[in-house]
């Protein structure tokens, strides 16, 4: 029997059918499952860790070798999981070094929480395996940017985990906008998330600034990147306004009162003339993103909705309006509902694909440090602006932060 090839249809449904079970090993030709090639670490088995262990699992090419958790309780948590989905052994790591440097194991997976990724980034690094560091990379632009300086002096490759990129109907946006160009010149992009709050986290690290790197940092670098990606041009102006309305407003813990905003509206513009706003209110019962994205021959609306109180999965659509210049339509983006239900809509599985095509040698648009900065550089823009009240000039504030080597570079 030949090698799975990557190219062959998956049909899992018929794979895991009671009904096809009878045929046997040797005769699989559709039904045999890829071996994996690669052996990964999870280094924070907490709630994006896990996930990270159920998507490489569901595609196949990696295997989780190993985890390692300060926290006991959460490594049996993401062990009783993962033994429900795979028959494989795990292997626990006693510390960060041997999490890191186990010669069996060709990459390390950074899933704790973000103002641990800069010390755990200098164990890791040391191994000379390859690196997928969770966003935001950092929680200030002075560790990101040393971030970005140690990835490019790397003789391996560092992937930041942002997969929005990956999302169905962002694939298609991009698509649109960016290759066929079906806009014409992009002029404006209004992108927004109206969420619930941010979920309990393992000692609520994600309720202070001082562990998260602020709200638009945390969870918003996401966001930016993706403006980023669209305006394909460096920003030159932020200026935001936001703030904690509602969110966390009586949550304490050791004394420390949350600080976190949970609303904020943010307008920037680029160098080539783009202008851009991003509107983030995290006190809603469900969740949905909405992008528009308006060029001189038309206009791109890619909305995703998950209303999850009524139990629906996630639904997406995008929609072109080129008026008389051209064709009009309006689709539903999917993936298949297993790939969509393993994790963020699927982005997480096509972020897999890519780690694993990088793994393997082969040059990708996964997201690359320097693009986890400059989206960090926009949250960072807005939370200072947010805070000043004022408008920031981004050359003055790379400037200020030791990073006018990234202007125009
Ligand atoms: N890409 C995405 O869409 C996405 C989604 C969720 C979270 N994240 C990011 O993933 C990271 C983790 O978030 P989470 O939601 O999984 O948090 P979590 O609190 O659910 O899990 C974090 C885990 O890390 C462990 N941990 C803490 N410090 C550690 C250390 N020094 N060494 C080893 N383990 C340590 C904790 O015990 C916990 O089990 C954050 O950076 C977050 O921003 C990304």
């Amino acid at each position: 029997m030949k090698k799975n090839k990557s190219n062959k249809p998956r049909l899992r449904f018929f794979e895991d059918s009671p009904g096809q079970q009878h045929i046997a090993d040797s005769d699989k030709y559709l039904y045999q499952r890829p071996v994996p090639s690669h052996n990964l670490v999870i280094i924070g088995t907490g709630t994006i860790g896990q996930e990270h262990m159920r998507v490489a699992t569901l595609l196949g090419r990696a295997q989780i070798h190993g985890i390692y958790d300060t926290q006991k309780h959460s490594m049996d948590i993401a062990e009783a999981n993962f033994s429900r989905y795979s028959e494989k052994p795990l292997l626990r790591y006693q510390d960060l070094d041997s999490a890191c440097n186990d010669p069996a194991v060709d990459a390390l997976f950074i899933c704790t929480p973000n103002h641990t990724h800069f010390e755990i980034l200098q164990t890791a690094i040391k191994s000379g395996k390859a690196i997928f560091l969770e966003k935001p990379m950092a929680t200030d632009l002075q560790d990101a940017a040393a971030t970005e300086a140690m990835a490019r002096a790397y003789s391996s490759f560092i992937q930041i985990g942002l997969q929005y990129r990956y999302k169905a109907q962002y694939v298609e946006a991009f698509h649109e906008a960016l290759s066929r160009a079906s806009l014409g010149e992009i002029k404006t992009i209004s992108l927004s998330e109206y969420r619930p709050p941010f979920l309990d986290k393992v000692e609520q690290w994600n309720k202070f600034n001082a562990n998260s790197g602020g709200t638009l940092v945390e969870k918003c670098c996401h966001y930016f990147d993706l403006i980023n990606l669209l305006a394909q041009s460096q920003p030159t102006k932020v200026y935001a306004s936001g703030g904690q309305a509602v969110n966390f407003i009586d949550f304490e813990r050791d004394g420390n009162a949350s600080d976190i905003d949970d609303h904020a509206f943010v307008v920037i513009d680029y160098a080539n003339g783009t202008r851009a706003n991003f509107t983030l209110n995290m006190f809603c019962h469900d969740f949905s993103e909405e992008l528009v994205v308006s060029g001189d021959r038309g206009r791109l609306t890619a909305k995703e909705v998950f209303n999850f109180h009524q139990q629906q999965g996630s639904k997406a659509s995008l929609a072109i309006e080129a008026g008389e210049l051209g064709g009009s339509k309006t689709i539903d983006v999917t993936y298949p509902a297993l790939i969509e239900q393993s994790g963020h809509h699927g982005a997480t599985y096509f972020e897999h694909i890519a780690f694993v095509d990088q793994l393997e040698g082969r040059s990708v648009p996964a997201a690359t440090p320097l693009q986890g900065l400059w989206s960090m550089v926009v949250a960072s823009a807005a939370q200072a602006s947010m805070a000043s009240g004022g408008a920031v000039d981004i050359n003055q504030f790379m400037a200020a932060n030791g990073l006018a080597d990234y202007l125009n570079a």
